[in-house]
C-alpha cells in the first residue's frame, strides 16, 4: 500500500463519518467546523461549490485545533492546486478524469477519487488507488450495489457519499468494503442559518458513535 493511501486511509479511519459541507457564508465556517470537531467528527470536507469555500477552507486548516481540512467537489487541476494551496489535507472529487490524476501526483495531499461503476473502480485501481469515494451511493444502488463489489473487487476500499444520513448509515459502515461515509446531515443549512452550534455538535455526536466494520 502507497505512503499515500496510507495517509489516506489515516484521514478516513478517524471517525465514521465525513461531514460534507457547503458554506455558503465564510464566517460560518470556524464555528461550525469547531461544534463538528467537539462532536468527534474531526476530518471535514468543504465543497467548491460556493465562492466561500476556499476562504473557508483557509479559515478552517488555520483556526480550528483538532480539525482534518479537506476539499470536495474538485473537478480539474486548477481546483485542486487552489483547494491545497488553502490548506487541504485531503481532496475529494465526485469521479475522475486524468486531469485529476495527474494533478493528485503532483501534490502531497491525499486524494479520494469518485467511483461508481466496476469499471471505473478498475480503471483507478490501474493508477494504483485502493480507496475511492463510492457517488452518488444511493442513487447508484446503494449499499446492496456496493456489497456486489466486495467480492469480484477485493482489496478496494470505499467512502460512500450521496444520499446517506443517520437512518442508512450503519448499511454501508457494516460493509467489508467501506471505511467511511461521507454526508451532508451533519451540518443542515438550517441550524447554520441559526447558529445553533450546540444542535451541530450534537449531530456530529451521533454520526461518530455510529460503527464501522472496518476500524
Ligand atoms: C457529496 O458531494 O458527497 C454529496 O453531495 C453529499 O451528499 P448528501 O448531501 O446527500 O449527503
Amino acid at each position: 500500500m502507497s505512503s499515500k493511501t496510507d495517509t489516506l486511509l489515516s484521514i478516513l479511519k478517524l471517525q465514521p463519518v465525513v461531514p460534507v459541507l457547503v458554506i455558503e457564508d465564510a464566517a460560518t465556517a470556524v464555528p461550525l467546523a469547531r461544534a463538528l470537531v467537539a462532536g468527534g467528527l474531526k476530518a471535514i470536507e468543504i465543497t467548491l461549490r460556493t465562492p466561500a469555500a476556499l476562504d473557508a477552507i483557509r479559515a478552517v486548516a488555520n483556526e480550528v485545533e483538532g480539525a482534518v481540512t479537506g476539499a470536495g467537489t474538485i473537478l480539474n487541476a486548477a481546483q485542486y492546486e487552489q483547494a491545497v494551496e488553502a490548506g487541504s489535507k485531503f481532496i475529494v472529487s465526485p469521479g475522475t478524469t486524468q486531469e485529476l490524476i495527474d494533478a493528485a501526483n503532483d501534490y502531497e495531499a491525499a486524494f479520494l477519487p469518485g467511483a461508481a461503476t466496476a469499471s471505473e473502480v478498475m480503471g483507478l485501481r490501474e493508477e494504483g488507488y485502493q480507496v475511492m469515494k463510492f457517488f452518488p451511493a444511493e442513487q447508484a444502488g446503494g449499499a446492496a450495489y456496493l456489497k456486489s463489489l466486495s467480492s469480484p473487487l477485493a482489496g478496494t476500499f470505499f467512502c460512500p457519499t450521496g444520499g446517506i444520513s443517520l437512518s442508512n448509515a450503519r448499511d454501508y459502515l457494516s460493509l467489508p468494503n467501506v471505511v467511511c461515509v461521507g454526508g451532508s446531515w451533519v451540518a443542515p443549512a438550517h441550524l447554520v442559518a441559526a447558529g445553533d452550534w450546540a444542535g451541530i455538535t450534537k449531530l456530529a455526536a451521533e454520526a461518530f458513535a455510529l460503527k464501522t466494520a472496518n476500524p
